[in-house]
């Protein structure tokens, strides 16, 4: 299983949860009434970018579909970027905090 933890640039805690699902973390969040910022919703802008600050072993940084731009390797996109199977899957749980870029 997977806590999702996401903080703002200002390290407030947007959400915090454990998440279930294979949805991508921006859809995640919206389904849980959370609203991160996003624009393109198709890994082509930098919008929904958050560096990954804990966690990046257990993240799939394209579940939904291919990065259009190149980001740092601990540097996501919310809207293509999601939980890895494996991870969610273990009974253990495992964290993943995101701080929002944007
Ligand atoms: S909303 Fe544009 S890359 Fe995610």
């Amino acid at each position: 299983m997977i806590r999702l933890i996401v903080k703002d640039g200002d390290g407030e805690e947007l959400f915090n949860d454990l998440i279930e699902g294979e949805m991508n973390f921006l859809d995640e969040c919206a389904e849980n009434d959370v609203d991160l910022p996003f624009s393109c919703h198709a890994g082509a802008c930098m919008s929904c970018s958050a560096k990954i600050v804990r966690g990046l072993e257990h993240v799939d940084q394209t579940l939904d579909g291919d990065k259009y731009i190149e980001t740092d390797e601990d540097v996501l996109l919310s809207c293509i970027a999601g939980p890895k199977q494996e991870s969610l899957e273990d009974t253990e749980e495992h964290i993943v905090e995101l701080e929002l870029l944007m």
